[in-house]
C-alpha cells in the first residue's frame, strides 16, 4: 500500500523544498497511519493535539542499548521533566510578565542591525550564514551570560553540531558524528566552568541564575546544569535560524505580502504566527505510547514509534479554513509550531523576538532582492525543515 511508504518518502531528500502534498496524502490516509518498518504516522489536527496532550505517551524514544547518560528534560516524562523545565524556564522570567526575554528587545535588534551591515544594494548575501544562524547564537549566548570574546567558540560547536544533525537518515558518517559528540561535550565543559565561575559572583544571566540557587532541593546537579544549557543553546538555534529562513523564503515568493508589511508594520507578529504555522521549523516529533492507546477508532500498541506530523496538522483543512494560503491576518491561529501539551517551547516569546526583528530589518531590502536559486538548497533533516542556503541579490 502506497500509504506505507508515506514517511520514507516524506524524509526522502527530494521531497524537502515541498513535502505538503504528502502530508495531504497522509490526512486522506488517515488519522493513524501505519508505516512498513512498524511505526504509526499521525497527521491530522485533533488526534496530534490529543496525543500531545496525553501522559499515556512519554517522549523518551525506545532505543535498544544502554541509555549512557540522562536525556535532556525534551525527551523526559513527568514528573522528572516538570521539574527541570520548571527550574529551566525561571531565569526567562515569571510566566505572563515581561521578564528577561522582554528585556532583550534592544539587544536583538543591535544583533541584528550588527549582522545587517553586510546587506546592502547589489550585494549578495547568504540569509542564512550571514544572518538566521549568528543571530540566535548571539542571543542565546548572551543570555546564559557567554562572554562576548567566546561568542566565535559557539560559531565553532554550533557549525560541528549542525553538520552532525544534518546527516542522511541510515547515512554512516561516524566521523560528523563524532564531531557533534565532541561539540556538545566540549560546549558542555565550557558552560559548566562558567557556572562554577558565577557561583558567588552572579551577574544578570542564566548560568549566574542556575548557580546561585538559594534552595538546595532545587539547585540543578552539575550533570543537570550542563545538560540544560546545552539543551537551551541547541533548542533555541537550531530552530530560530529556520524560521527566519523559510520566512524570507516565503515572503520573497509573495511581494505583496512584503509591501503589506511594510504598509502595516503592526501585523508582523501576526505574520510570524502565520509562519510558524505554513513553513513551521519543526515538522515532525516522536512519541512512544507506555500502554495500548487508541487513535480514533485504531489501537496503537504499547513501544509503538508515534510520529506525530506537526506540519501536517498545521495544514489540516479541519482545523484550518483554505490551509494553503498564507495569510498574515489569520485569525485563530493556533499552529504547532511550537508544539503542545506540557513539552510546549518556551523559548517561543525569544524566537518571537528574533524572528519579528530579523524580518522588520529585512523587509526594505525585500521589496528589491532576489532570490538566487529557487527552491534554495535545504538542509538534508527532515525534522528540523530549512533551507542550508538561502542566497539573495541585494
Ligand atoms: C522558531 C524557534 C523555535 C521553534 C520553532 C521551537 C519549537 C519547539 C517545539 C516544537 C518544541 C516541542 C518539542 C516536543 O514536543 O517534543 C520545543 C520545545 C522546547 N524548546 Fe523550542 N523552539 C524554538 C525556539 C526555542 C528557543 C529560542 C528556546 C530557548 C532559548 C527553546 C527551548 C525549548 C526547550 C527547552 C524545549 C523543551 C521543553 C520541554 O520539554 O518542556 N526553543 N520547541
Amino acid at each position: 500500500m502506497d500509504s506505507e511508504t508515506l514517511l520514507a518518502r516524506i524524509t526522502d531528500y527530494a521531497s524537502r523544498p515541498d513535502p505538503y502534498p504528502l502530508y495531504a496524502e497522509l490526512r486522506d490516509a488517515g488519522p493513524a497511519v501505519w508505516q512498513a518498518d512498524g511505526s504509526c504516522l499521525v497527521g491530522t489536527y485533533h488526534e496530534i493535539a490529543a496525543l500531545l496532550h496525553d501522559p499515556r505517551m512519554s517522549a523518551l524514544p525506545r532505543v535498544s542499548g544502554e541509555v549512557t547518560h540522562k536525556p535532556p528534560f525534551l525527551r523526559l516524562d513527568d514528573p522528572e521533566h516538570h521539574r527541570l523545565r520548571t527550574l529551566a524556564m525561571r531565569p526567562f522570567g515569571p510566566p505572563h510578565s515581561p521578564g528577561r526575554v522582554e528585556s532583550m528587545r534592544g539587544e536583538i535588534d543591535r544583533i541584528t542591525a550588527e549582522l545587517m551591515e553586510s546587506f546592502g544594494e547589489g550585494r549578495q548575501i547568504d540569509v542564512v550564514d550571514d544572518l538566521a544562524y549568528p543571530l540566535p547564537v548571539s542571543v542565546i549566548c548572551r543570555l546564559l551570560g557567554v562572554p562576548r570574546e567566546d561568542e566565535s567558540l559557539f560559531r565553532g560547536w554550533s557549525d560541528a553540531l549542525v553538520e552532525s544533525a544534518d546527516v542522511r537518515p541510515g547515512q554512516d558518517t561516524p566521523d560528523t558524528a563524532k564531531a557533534g559528540d565532541q561539540a556538545r561535550i566540549e560546549m558542555g565543559g565550557y558552560l559548566l566552568n562558567l557556572a562554577a565561575q558565577r557561583r558567588g559572583d552572579p551577574r544578570d544571566d542564566m548560568l549566574s541564575a542556575f548557580a546561585n540557587e538559594p534552595d538546595p532541593s532545587l539547585r540543578l546537579t552539575d550533570e543537570e546544569l550542563a545538560e540544560t544549557a546545552v539543551l537551551l543553546f541547541i533548542a533555541g538555534h537550531e530552530t530560530t535560524v529556520n524560521l527566519i529562513a523559510n520566512g524570507v523564503l516565503t515572503l520573497l515568493r509573495r511581494p505583496e505580502h512584503v509591501d503589506q508589511l511594510l504598509r502595516e508594520p503592526e501585523l508582523l507578529p501576526q505574520a510570524v504566527e502565520e509562519l510558524l504555522r505554513y513553513e513551521p521549523p519543526v515538522h515532525m516529533r516522536e512519541r512512544v505510547p507506555l500502554t495500548d492507546i487508541d487513535v480514533a477508532g485504531t489501537t496503537i500498541p504499547e513501544g509503538t514509534s508515534v510520529v506525530l506530523a506537526l506540519a501536517s496538522g498545521n495544514r489540516d483543512p479541519k482545523r484550518f479554513a483554505e490551509p494553503d494560503r498564507f495569510d498574515p491576518t489569520r485569525p485563530d491561529n493556533q499552529h504547532f509550531g511550537f508544539g503542545n501539551g506540557i513539552h510546549l517551547c518556551f523559548g517561543a516569546p525569544l524566537a518571537r523576538l528574533e524572528a519579528q526583528s530579523a524580518l522588520r530589518a529585512l523587509l526594505p531590502h525585500l521589496r528589491t532582492a532576489r532570490l538566487v536559486e529557487d527552491p534554495p538548497p535545504y538542509r538534508q533533516n527532515a525534522m528540523l525543515r530549512g533551507p542550508r542556503h538561502l542566497r539573495v541579490q541585494g
